[in-house]
């Protein structure tokens, strides 16, 4: 069985992040779509709000499970017995940090290679950050978002602000 992970933020999940695991999810048996922690984010949402988010939204793929984990990457993949981290790739400006950690991650676990996909041209634009800055300011994000989770975002943004 051919196991992959799809590690982010995913603070949250935006349509980008969706089209790679749509597109990720028909490529292997199983995809494990994983909430972590970048050590130089500071994430707006909780890693159980993340997950919430990224469950309510990948309900229709079977194949596909939510996680979250606060230890090394290459670590978890062992222990998914996963052989593939998947990434998406937006733009150059991704590459050079991209590709640091895949090397990072073969030094850390020799067993499991990065694979990338490229972002759909409609999303390369889109990030998370993007996302909450419009929430926060009190614009749409309806382009940017599953619509499952549109109303979630703004209510929890407004109850903060
Ligand atoms: O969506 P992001 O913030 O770009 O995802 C980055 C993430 C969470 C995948 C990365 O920070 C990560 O792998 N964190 C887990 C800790 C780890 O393994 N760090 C070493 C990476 S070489």
């Amino acid at each position: 069985m051919k196991i992959a992970v799809y590690p982010g933020s995913f603070d949250p999940v935006t349509l980008g992040h969706l089209d790679i695991i749509r597109r990720a999810s028909a490529l292997f048996d199983k995809l494990i779509v994983v909430v972590m922690h970048n050590v130089s984010k500071y994430p707006m949402f909780t890693a159980e709000e993340r997950m919430h988010f990224l469950r309510r939204t990948t309900s229709g793929l079977p194949n596909v499970e939510i996680d979250g984990y606060s230890g090394l990457l290459a670590d978890y993949a062992a222990k998914q017995g996963a052989c593939t981290i998947v990434k998406g790739l937006r733009a150059v400006s991704d590459f050079d940090y991209e590709f640091s950690m895949a090397l990072a991650n073969r030094k850390l676990n020799a067993q499991v290679d990065t694979a990338f996909l490229m972002t759909s041209a409609e999303y390369m634009y889109l990030s998370s950050s993007m996302v909450k800055d419009i929430a926060l300011h009190g614009g749409k994000i309806t382009d940017f978002v599953p619509e499952e989770i549109e109303n979630e975002i703004y209510r929890r943004v407004r109850k903060d602000g």
